[in-house]
């Protein structure tokens, strides 16, 4: 190798440049092999170089950067899904294994126009009406264990997909109770007035207000639901008593317990629980402000 000359220019050239580069490269390197370099070749090979320089790490960065979106899109994605069923925890159907809180629905339950009115969707059960000994219940069982009539789930779940879109995270907290239940949850009551100084009796009087008597309660019809805000959700309480309130009878629910009828349906104001009586009952019993009671006694 003579003084002066370039080496490993070829070399460098043949495996370092994009192909252009590498073309002009190999002209100049003939030319240069057999002469010493000029100033101004040399700053043309530095530019080069520094150019390729450039070009790699813009591929090289260009790359990390895709990579890096791809991952934060996918986080998001991923993110996103698992909020979601957190959010809505306690609506998977486990038994039809569609759900409340998101789009896996079957479709065979989500055309609502097929629940037909019929005695059941205003049968009537209170103080003084038991549940018939007859009455049979083909329940729904929610995510959380809670269960529901079957009958009514494709209206449920229209109505907190609505309340969802609007920002309200309802629960179903109470729905279908068997009789043992309904004991259990009128002993619990009762307990808990005795434990706060009253005597049997009274507190026996004042568990009635809240909780109907087993066998009379329409939470074992499992058309009863009490609906509460999802704890983690930020909704309160009150935005969704208030919205259900407004809207609950157009998908077939009533305020069963109103605020100034305790005298008729013998229980105290209960913003929670609803009751499935169908579309065109709710329609009725909303804008005329019957009870259940008034309703079917009108009838
Ligand atoms: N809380 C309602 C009245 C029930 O126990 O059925
Ligand atoms: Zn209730």
């Amino acid at each position: 190798m003579q003084k002066g000359e370039v080496r490993g220019f070829n070399e460098y050239y043949n495996y370092k440049m994009v192909p252009q580069e590498v073309a002009c490269a190999t002209i100049m390197s003939k030319e240069a092999g057999k002469r010493k370099l000029t100033k101004k070749e040399k700053r043309t090979i530095k530019i080069d170089r520094i150019k390729t320089r450039i070009l790699r790490d813009l591929v090289v960065a260009m790359f990390f950067l895709i990579i890096c979106l791809i991952f934060v899109m996918a986080k998001h994605v991923v993110g996103n899904i698992v909020s979601y069923d957190n959010e809505y925890e306690g609506f998977i159907n486990t038994v039809h294994a569609f759900s409340l809180g998101n789009d896996n629905k079957d479709d065979s339950y989500s055309d609502s126009s097929e629940i037909e009115d019929g005695e059941w969707t205003t049968i009537l059960v209170n103080k003084n009406n038991p549940i018939p000994d007859s009455y049979e219940v083909e329940l729904t069982t929610l995510f959380n264990g809670v269960q529901v009539d079957s009958r009514i789930y494709p209206e449920l779940q229209k109505m907190f997909d609505d309340m969802r879109s609007e920002g309200i995270y309802p629960v179903v907290g109470e729905g279908y109770r068997s009789h043992e239940d309904q004991k259990q949850m009128m002993q619990d009551k009762i307990d808990a007035y005795i434990a706060e100084g009253y005597s049997r009796s009274v507190a026996k009087h004042q568990a009635k207000k809240y909780v109907a008597k087993p066998g009379y309660s329409e939470h074992e019809l499992g058309i009863a639901l009490d609906i509460n805000a999802s704890e983690e959700s930020g909704t309160t309480h009150d935005e969704v008593y208030q919205w259900l309130y407004n809207n609950a009878y157009k998908y077939g629910f009533i305020l069963r317990y109103p605020e100034g009828k305790e005298d008729i349906t013998g229980i105290d104001y209960e913003p929670w629980h609803y009751r499935y009586v169908g579309k065109k009952a709710a329609a009725k019993m909303y804008e005329s402000g019957l009870t259940l009671e008034e309703y079917v006694e009108s009838k």
